[in-house]
């Protein structure tokens, strides 16, 4: 099994599970974390047998998205290079051949519903709490988030979402069909079980085959190409000053609270 520092990757037969691994400050997405579950992405695909991955977050949260502790700091290496390490984390995820499943509980935040977004299959607790702040952090939604929100929930709710920052519930996110189940906090784990088990008594080449058409249907409908350029525009916001008010009075928020 392949070590890493911020997430947990396990494979046993057909199961596999990514979980994300910083509970103290609500699994964060660093650039190690965004190179690591790439990383472990392609690992998964070196074994075949491993037909389901469940993707979670250790402790009270699935993730509260991205690494804010050091935000607009100078970041070691290329701005640029650093700010594409989400779009292609996003993709190694949705590019890997096992179906991936998202189990989300506490928050599910900018960046982590991306990953949540980049996964086949959703799952959540009622009490799960999802928003995407990225526009009060002076910043756009990147990673591929707009072209992904866009085909899980349409233009329109994305728009609203991605503008207004506004948060939302688990069940207006099951209403918007960016969820396949929600239920109660104490039977999350059943539920994601259930659908696993059920998963593994399907054949690999038919899962593959599904998940794969499915992916090239809704890549005619939106293309996540143009999301190459998606670290250009993080880069151009970070030297925009409006924008840097904006995150300044966002992180004061954050912080203070
Ligand atoms: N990056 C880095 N650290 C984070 C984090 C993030 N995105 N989100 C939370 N943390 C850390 C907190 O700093 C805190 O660390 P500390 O205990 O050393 O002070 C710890 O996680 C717990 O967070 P806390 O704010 O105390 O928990 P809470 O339940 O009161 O609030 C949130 C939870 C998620 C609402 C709040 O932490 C928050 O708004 N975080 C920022 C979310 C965000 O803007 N993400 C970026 C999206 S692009």
């Amino acid at each position: 099994m392949p070590e890493f520092e911020t997430i947990d990757v396990l494979a046993a037969g057909g199961r596999g599970a990514l979980t994300l691994n910083r509970p103290d400050k609500l699994n964060p997405l660093s650039s190690q974390t965004l190179r690591e579950i790439a990383e472990a992405a392609r690992w998964f695909d070196r074994h075949p047998l491993v037909k389901v991955v469940v993707v979670s977050g250790h402790g009270r949260s699935f993730s509260a998205g991205a690494d804010i502790s050091g935000f607009g700091a100078p970041a070691e290496g290329s701005l640029r290079d650093n700010a594409d390490l989400g779009r292609l984390m996003a993709d190694a995820v949705e590019a890997m051949n096992a179906v991936t499943v998202a189990r989300i509980h506490g928050h599910c935040i900018g960046g982590g519903l991306v990953l949540a977004a980049a996964c086949d299959l959703r799952v959540a607790a009622t009490d799960a709490y999802f928003s995407i702040p990225e526009v009060d952090l002076g910043i756009p939604l990147a990673w591929g988030g707009i072209p992904r929100l866009v085909r899980e929930i349409g233009p329109a709710l994305t728009k609203e979402l991605v503008m207004t920052c506004r948060p939302f519930t688990s069940e207006e996110a099951l209403a918007a069909g960016f969820l396949n189940q929600v239920v109660p906090p104490a039977d999350l784990d059943q539920a994601v079980e259930d659908l696993v088990a059920r998963l593994l008594t399907k054949s690999s080449l038919t899962l593959r085959a599904t998940k794969h058409h499915v992916d090239a249907v809704t890549r005619q409908m939106v293309g996540l190409d143009r999301s190459w350029a998606d670290a250009d525009s993080l880069v151009s916001a970070l030297r925009d000053p409006e924008s840097r008010e904006s995150a300044a009075a966002y992180l004061d928020r954050v912080r203070k609270k």
